[in-house]
């Protein structure tokens, strides 16, 4: 291809339904501790909340993979938690421990969401994305994001991580009514930041809803695909052009719910999902994103690239981006990340 048919921006297209050659890529998380130019910016800021609002230190990090690997999309560099924090809950991050946060409780007063107050502080995310926007290479998508209602939900009331996410599913179970109001407030809020992230040059937002796996069927509905529908249907009214990405993930045979919602552009797949499954049923319904597991990342060598053949193989049938099924994980040596990347970038059917 010469550099006059070359696409300018491959996963854009891709999202608007073109099947792209060579087949765009970018990874969950690729921008983090694995890489050592991060951690050097990590110790510059102080901590990790610090870095996400340093839009100097911001943009920098979001752009270092992309330098070494060459990614067909920028994401912002920031994490799904700052969401609760503009809306007044606290946070913080323990070194080895990940997130802490205030406790919002059954039977207890929510925060009451003020859109001003909320969008202003979160400011310094939308000047991060604004010189992304004028500096990311051109052939580069620039990818905005935001945790759904149910996880970020999760956080709240949990506290932080959670192994059985017990507290959440006993309001959810015990008061539906008094939970679906906890989700309301995040459908608001977060369908707020999502416009203002595509006003300030995101051109895809992906909606990471990464515990919805742990939801039986119904409550799936209700508390996920609902509310993920319905911010999706309010960032489309006003900008009816930008895909939006859904990452349910862990949702098994439920990803066909999700793939069938006219709202949602495209879904990105965790590493369990069938591939041949998911080409017959999901893909002619959505744009398919996935799902390397990222530990064959960290082993690389001749099984990853067994396995990366797979998936390209199986899913370019359709309109597909490369990506991991899950983020990044820390031990991955940089160089693993470079192969597969070559791998994409030379792989022809
Ligand atoms: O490169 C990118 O993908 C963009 C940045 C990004 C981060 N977090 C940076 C981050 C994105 C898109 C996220 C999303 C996120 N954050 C999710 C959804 C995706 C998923 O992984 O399931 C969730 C659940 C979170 C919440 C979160 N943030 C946790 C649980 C943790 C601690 C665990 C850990 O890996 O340390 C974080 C911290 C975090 N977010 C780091 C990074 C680079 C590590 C911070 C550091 O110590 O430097």
């Amino acid at each position: 291809m010469n550099s006059e048919t070359l696409p300018e921006k491959p996963m854009l297209l891709t999202l608007l339904g073109e099947c792209q050659t060579p087949i765009p890529f970018w990874f969950m998380r690729q921008a983090g501790r694995y890489l050592p130019e991060y951690r050097a910016m990590r110790a510059k800021a102080g901590s990790f909340l610090d870095l996400c609002y340093s839009p100097d230190l911001a943009v920098e990090v979001s752009l270092q993979p992309i330098r070494r690997f060459g990614m067909d999309g920028v994401i912002m560099f920031s994490d799904i938690l700052v969401v609760p924090e503009a809306l007044g809950i606290g946070l913080r991050y323990i070194e080895g421990e990940g997130p802490k946060l205030e406790i919002i409780r059954q039977r207890h007063p929510l925060p009451r969401y003020e859109k001003e107050t909320f969008l202003c502080r979160l400011a310094p995310v939308f000047e991060t994305l604004k010189r992304l926007s004028a500096n990311a290479p051109k052939a580069t998508t620039l990818i905005g994001f935001a945790g759904a209602p149910w996880t970020v939900a999760s956080y709240m009331i949990e506290g932080g991580s959670s192994k059985d996410f017990s507290k959440s599913k006993a309001w959810a179970f015990e008061e539906p009514g008094s939970f679906d109001a906890v989700i309301k407030l995040l459908v608001d809020a977060t369908s707020d930041y999502l416009l203002a992230q595509i006003e300030a040059g995101a051109e895809c937002v992906q909606i990471f809803d990464s515990w919805a796996g742990v939801l039986p069927e119904a409550a799936l509905q209700r508390w996920s695909l609902l509310p993920i529908s319905e911010m999706a249907k309010r960032v489309r009214e006003k900008h009816p052009d930008t895909p939006i990405i859904v990452f349910p993930r862990g949702v098994g045979p439920c990803y066909e719910m999700f793939a069938r919602d006219p709202n949602i552009t495209a879904i990105s797949l965790d590493s369990t999902v069938p591939l041949a499954w998911a080409a017959k049923v999901l893909q002619p319904h959505a744009v398919l994103q996935g799902n390397l597991d990222p530990l064959y990342l960290v082993s690389g060598g001749a099984t990853m690239r067994e396995e990366a053949n797979r998936i390209l193989e199986t899913l370019r049938s359709g309109p597909f981006i490369f990506n991991l099924g899950h983020g990044i994980v820390p031990q991955t040596p940089p160089q693993h990340v470079g192969e597969l990347a070559q791998l994409i970038r030379g792989w022809k059917d």
